[in-house]
């Protein structure tokens, strides 16, 4: 446990979690130390052309790579392992498989990477998932690295400035794995050690804008208003009315506001705002996208505002490869460890790997679900069981449990 305290004294806050928000001082000085630690134990470093880490084991000269890891950035005052805990697990596991390999001078038929995929969170630069998005050819190159944060500065400076910008290409793996806190609360319910993920929910992510006219607070007649800000608390209030329309599970919500002018005596004349729709059924998704639509359209005379919505970020409900279900519970089941399968409702960078090659995603559980909230726990018995389980799932991985060696 003591590497995990390491890595969480990295941008530490005050109360218990960290802050590490994409290629900030406090990610560059976590991955600094990441790469440090691979370098120690004998594992190859690189980093590519958008900031993803790759460690790399290679006992089977030119053999795929079996890939695993998540993320070291963190949302703002967020919990210390959101995606930290599976890239330290995963080199953990990493290197508990290398020590045997080395021990028996028994090579495995696939080789082993680890990866720190950059900006999982997409909290100073949209989109989430950016890293492994370029990875899988989701995102253009040039347009995630252009991509500027509230201040203007783009992730291509923000890395450059860190000297953690390469150019490494990172082969296409056999598989992929990436073990994570749940951030849920079903495994505590249901008192299960690891969960096995076998489908996502499905996301619709929006840039929403709306345009008003600026004026005078305290001089312009109301009826001349032209509010955004009064069209945009109508559009976050219809966005949280939209549950109220479904049977079916609805999240729902706006989480993020730049309002101009933002001064004490001007009626803004543009918001712009962030909204996040989640289900497990994408049909669900696509329904409330056309209701809040219609809201949309109603409160575009109510405030006399134009609103614009355009979705910056989607994926829809997928399953995880049953095979990759099958191999997770097995290895669970050789460790007597308790499972059961559950959904991912957050989207993670298996998100994005599971389209390109088989991937399996495992949680382990969060005390009261907490999560994006320094007051995220997981406790280290929970957290080992989940390094062992990870080791055993990719030495199986390793063995070709999920195909051949072509
Ligand atoms: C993760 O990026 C999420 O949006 O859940
Ligand atoms: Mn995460
Ligand atoms: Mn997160």
């Amino acid at each position: 446990m003591v590497d995990f305290a390491t890595m969480s004294s990295f941008g530490s806050t005050a109360r218990g979690g960290v802050e590490r928000q994409a290629a900030s001082d406090a990610d560059g000085e976590t991955r600094a130390w990441f790469m440090e630690w691979l370098v120690a134990r004998g594992f190859r470093v690189e980093i590519d052309m958008i900031g993803n880490i790759f460690g790399l084991l290679e006992w089977s000269p030119g053999a795929p790579y079996v890939l695993m890891g998540s993320h070291l950035d963190s949302q703002p005052l967020a919990g210390r392992y959101d995606g930290a805990y599976g890239v330290l697990a995963a080199a953990h596991a990493a290197d508990r498989i290398h020590r045997s390999v080395l021990q028996k001078e028994e090579p495995l038929p696939f080789n082993l990477a680890v990866v720190d995929w950059f900006n999982e969170e997409g909290s100073r630069f949209k989109p989430s998932m950016m890293g492994s998005g370029v990875y899988t050819g989701k995102s253009g190159l040039d347009v995630a690295l252009g991509t500027v944060d509230a201040a203007g500065v783009s992730v291509k400076s923000a890395l450059d400035a860190l000297g953690q910008r390469g150019s490494f290409v990172m082969t296409k793996p056999a598989a992929y794995a990436e073990i994570h806190i749940e951030q849920g609360r079903v495994l505590k319910r249901e008192d299960a050690q690891i969960g096995v993920v076998e489908a996502t929910w499905a996301a619709n992510k929006y840039e929403v804008v709306v345009l008003g006219e600026q004026s005078h607070t305290g001089a312009t007649v109301m009826e001349d208003r032209r509010d955004a800000l009064y069209g945009a608390a109508l559009t976050i209030a219809a966005t949280r009315d939209l549950v109220d329309s479904f049977e079916e599970p609805l999240h729902t919500s706006c989480s993020e506001l730049y309002v101009f002018p933002n001064s004490p005596v001007v009626v803004a004349r543009e918001v712009r705002m962030h909204v996040d729709l989640r289900s497990p059924e994408s049909e669900v998704l696509a329904q409330a996208g056309e209701v809040l639509r219609r809201a949309m359209a109603d409160i575009e005379v109510k405030a006399d505002v134009r609103i614009e919505a355009r979705i910056a970020h989607q994926w829809d409900r997928m399953a995880y490869q049953p095979e990759g279900v099958r191999l997770a519970r097995d290895a669970a089941e050789a460790l007597g460890l308790s499972h059961r399968n559950i959904m991912t409702v957050a989207g993670h960078d298996s998100t994005n790997m599971k389209d390109i090659v088989p991937s399996v995603m495992l949680f382990v559980p969060s005390e009261d679900g907490i999560s994006h909230n320094e007051l995220e726990f997981t406790t280290d018995a929970d957290v080992c069981a989940g390094v062992n389980h990870l080791t055993e799932l990719a030495e199986r991985l390793c063995r070709g449990g999920l195909g051949v060696v072509s």
